[in-house]
């Protein structure tokens, strides 16, 4: 009798701390989160972006195309290769090219992988279109890299327009150039247009496992202000010398287009919303490829077919008028 009680003690001992364990699993990333906000709760000392740390004398820099129009900053992974390729033979082809001067440049971090490295050094020889900046690629970095890459910008090339885009995006490159000169704010004023972030998404995301975490330390606000998805964005030039000076103040956070959110509000500029900037659709039809100015989530063999059917616009559309607005 009493070693079947025993027994019974035993099993619900084991199943009380299973629960238990359970219970703690469940609540890891609360508790995580309560644990590091108790480490963590002073401000940081309001250190913006060192930007001097940035620039690296690893790979030879792109040349820029003087009376630049328009500057395309793709940030690419090292190891994409493929996407860049596939970019260069599509959208950023010359064979594209309008009477409008844009540029593309893809943004790129240091590797550990010597031969990586290596094949890196080669592909610049033979296109000359990476700017290598002196941060460790990681996803956790890539506000340093788009910073890099827009004081880059801003200071050797100095172009009208800089659009931030991604490898795995297709941009316009028949219509988006004409569309700035034409319907831009002028070479003095301050546009920030891209795809709006909604109010439920722009949430700081606390969870210490989580990509996108941002500690209270790091920004205390709980909520974003209105920032563009970072799929695509364009800065006209003077709203990013003041989105570039901002940021010598504001300290950053891992979450790259927030970032640019934090810095434009600083900088007194509002976010233009615009539904040019989107999500691949299968179900779009050619006309469509008209009015989008970035399309996101396409694949090396995507960029050709996307490029197909941006060409059919300019015969099969012309009953429809062009859109003549970024709304
Ligand atoms: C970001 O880059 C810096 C400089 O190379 C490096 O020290 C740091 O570890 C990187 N951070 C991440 C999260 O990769
Ligand atoms: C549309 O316009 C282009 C150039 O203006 C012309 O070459 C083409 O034949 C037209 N297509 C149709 C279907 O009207």
């Amino acid at each position: 009798m009493a070693i079947r009680r025993v027994w019974c003690l035993k099993v619900l001992l084991c199943v009380a701390v299973c629960f238990s364990f359970l219970q703690l699993w469940n609540s890891r990333s609360q508790l995580l989160e309560r644990w590091f906000r108790f480490f963590d709760f002073a401000p940081s000392g309001g250190k913006g972006i060192n930007f001097p740390s940035l620039f690296s004398e690893e790979l030879t820099e792109p040349e820029c195309r003087t009376e630049l129009l328009l500057l395309i900053l793709v940030a690419s992974k090292p190891d994409h290769q493929d996407s860049r390729k596939a970019i260069r033979r599509t959208w950023a082809s010359p064979t594209e090219r309008t009477v409008d001067n844009w540029q593309v440049v893809f943004l790129v971090g240091r590797t550990l992988d010597v031969e990586l490295d290596w094949r890196i050094h080669n592909e610049q020889k033979a296109s000359y279109d990476i700017l290598m900046g002196d941060y460790l690629d990681s996803y956790r970095n890539l506000t340093l890299k788009v910073m890099h890459g827009m004081k880059w910008a801003a200071d050797r090339c100095r172009p009208r327009y800089i659009l931030k885009t991604d490898d795995d995006c297709f941009v316009n490159t028949h219509y988006l150039p004409s569309f700035l000169r034409d319907r831009g704010p002028g070479s003095s004023g301050h546009l920030y247009v891209g795809s709006a972030v909604p109010e439920k998404k722009r949430v700081v995301i606390r969870d210490p496992l989580s990509e996108r975490y941002v500690s209270y330390r790091e920004y205390e606000p709980n909520l974003y202000p209105p920032y563009a998805n970072g799929i695509g964005y364009i800065v006209s030039f003077h709203a990013a010398k003041s989105i570039l000076r901002a940021a010598r103040t504001v300290p950053p956070i891992p979450v790259e287009d927030a970032y640019l959110g934090i810095l434009a509000e600083r900088a007194g500029i509002g976010l233009l919303a615009s539904p040019r900037f989107a999500q691949r659709n299968l179900k779009w039809s050619v006309c469509n490829y008209r009015f989008l100015m970035v399309i996101r989530g396409l694949s090396p063999e995507d960029q050709a077919l996307a490029l197909e059917n941006l060409r059919r616009t300019r015969t099969s559309c012309n009953h429809s008028a062009e859109v003549a607005h970024w709304r």
